[in-house]
């Protein structure tokens, strides 16, 4: 029986109790299937940071970096936060350093807060991640990344079609209303997750900025098997 808790901000992070439990940190749009795509990709790890000032002085130290704020590439990075980027040999055995607007902060925030492993979550290989948290069989909190401490859309719904694995997997003890509404949304959006999300504040944003392409990619299902998750302050694959 896994304990599974969803929090639908960073906001709400510090009412749950995070110390020796996995947390999913999701940040579907686009930085958590952006790491995914990049250890998948053949980059050796990626190391979330907070601000500009500590990936660049990553980057003298060997790192490739990357990083957006307010979907838009920072000025004389390596890279922005498509997951396109990741793929073009780039990153092969390179160390990745990334900071975004929301997802990457989630990550240091979980970590700090002592979880026992930071897991990124998307949908590219979301099987893998569910079986991976029932073998591991810890208490599990999913850490949506929102947008500016709201919440949003895109996480919560994989926020529920990752409890919704798990519940199948007929292990779940819900801790809390927040799974039950994930849960219920997901049912809501299942059928035609894309077309649901074209609602979305942030599908909206990234739109405007000609980030369609991307967003396609981050919702395809189940297309690695690897899964990534945090020892230490770098990202690796741990399956
Ligand atoms: C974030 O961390 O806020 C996102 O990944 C933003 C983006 O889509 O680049």
């Amino acid at each position: 029986m896994i304990d599974i808790e969803v929090v639908l901000s960073p906001a709400l992070l510090h009412l749950a109790e995070v110390k020796n439990k996995n947390v999913v940190v999701i940040d579907i749009l686009r930085a958590t299937s952006t790491i995914c795509t990049a250890i998948h990709e053949g980059a050796s790890s990626v190391r979330a940071v907070d601000s500009i000032d500590e990936a660049l002085i990553l980057r003298n130290q060997g790192y490739v970096i990357a990083g957006e704020r307010n979907g838009h590439k920072i000025e004389g990075f390596d890279m922005g936060n498509s997951p396109f980027e990741c793929m073009n040999g780039l990153l092969t055995d390179k160390k990745l350093a990334l900071t975004t607007t929301n997802g990457t902060k989630c990550i240091t925030a979980a970590m700090i807060a002592g979880a026992s492993h930071v897991i990124a979550g998307s949908f590219l290989n979301i099987d893998a991640t569910a079986n991976w948290l029932k073998t591991d069989n810890k208490a599990v909190i999913l850490l949506c990344a929102g947008w500016k401490d709201k919440v949003n859309l895109e996480d919560s719904l994989y926020a529920g079609a990752l409890s919704k694995k798990l519940l199948n997997f007929n292990q779940l003890k819900l801790e809390c209303d927040s799974t039950f509404m994930v849960l219920d949304l997901y049912e809501k959006a299942a059928n035609n997750i894309s077309e649901y999300l074209t609602k979305s504040s942030h599908y909206q944003r990234l739109s405007h900025l000609h980030h369609q392409e991307d967003m396609e990619y981050c919702l395809t299902e189940n297309k690695f098997t690897t899964v990534v998750g945090q020892k230490n302050v770098e990202m690796f694959k741990i399956n």
